[in-house]
């Protein structure tokens, strides 16, 4: 008899263990169901003010600190060492041509440079008023891509409306075109009479930010390229130079 009961009280113990289990896991899935049901749409909303905030006062606290490297990491642009006039005809066309880039790294600077050598056009590049620097710098940055702001930069040296063809280079921040870039197409709106756009990124489809430097400039481009940074690769030469080509192709 007493042996039944032991017999009888195993598998009895297990069933209430699984009990309390199955009860205990109830319990949570209601908590995790009360707490999700607690995250609402004006939850998300509260956070995303709560962040733009943290945002504001992180940029605010950078304004007087900021002493750090310039915010683009190292370049794989340095390990190129070739003429791009060797691979690319040059164009042998009267028209005039522009290149206008901002670059924080070498990047932009590189595709610009190609450009007017294959192109025989002037540069123009770029310049902040208010330099970017370290972990802030790429904060604001970011903050300022995002918002589609357009940053404060120094007065050109070379008027667009004076050129047949404008390239506008530009790096890619937060998935968004870079507030100089932005500032420099607003600022020459009506004054671009052919252009191409050209994104340099680390690895962002150029569309939707050359949609945006329509938007802005007014100008419809007759070309859009993109560059990752694979692109910049030693290896992957041949696909940089097939860029360069591709964006120029439409003059010949
Ligand atoms: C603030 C910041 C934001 C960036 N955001 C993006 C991004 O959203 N997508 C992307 O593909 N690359 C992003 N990048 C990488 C740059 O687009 C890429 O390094 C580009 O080559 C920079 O050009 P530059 O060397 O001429 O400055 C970002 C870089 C910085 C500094």
């Amino acid at each position: 008899m007493d042996q039944r009961r032991e017999a009888s009280a195993g598998p009895r113990a297990l069933v209430l263990l699984t009990e309390r289990g199955e009860e205990h896991m109830n319990q949570s899935s209601v908590l995790r169901a009360a707490v999700k049901n607690a995250i609402t749409h004006k939850a998300r909303a509260v956070s995303a003010i709560c962040i733009l905030i943290g945002l504001v006062i992180t940029a605010a606290g950078c304004a007087s600190t900021d002493t750090g490297d310039t915010i683009s990491g190292a370049s794989p642009v340095e390990e190129i060492d070739a003429y791009i006039g060797d691979a690319i005809e040059p164009l042998s066309g009267n028209e005039q041509v522009l290149i206008v880039y901002f670059s924080q790294g070498e990047s932009t600077r590189q595709v610009a440079h190609d450009l007017a050598t294959v192109t025989d056009g002037d540069i123009e590049v770029i310049e902040e008023k208010r330099e970017r620097r370290g972990f802030c710098g790429y904060m604001r940055a970011g903050g300022a891509s995002s918002f589609k702001i357009a940053s404060r930069i120094l007065p050109g040296k070379c008027n667009p409306a004076d050129y047949d063809i404008v390239y506008v280079c530009t790096p890619v921040w937060a998935w968004n075109l870079s507030p100089p870039v932005r500032a420099w197409l607003k600022a020459n709106r009506g004054n671009i009479r052919k252009a191409g756009f050209v994104t340099v990124s680390g690895d962002t489809e150029p569309d939707k930010i050359a949609r945006d430097m329509e938007r802005t400039s007014g100008v419809d481009p007759f070309v859009v390229i993109g560059f990752s940074e694979q692109d910049f690769y030693a290896e992957n030469r041949n696909q940089y130079e097939t860029k360069i080509a591709a964006l120029i192709e439409p003059l010949r």
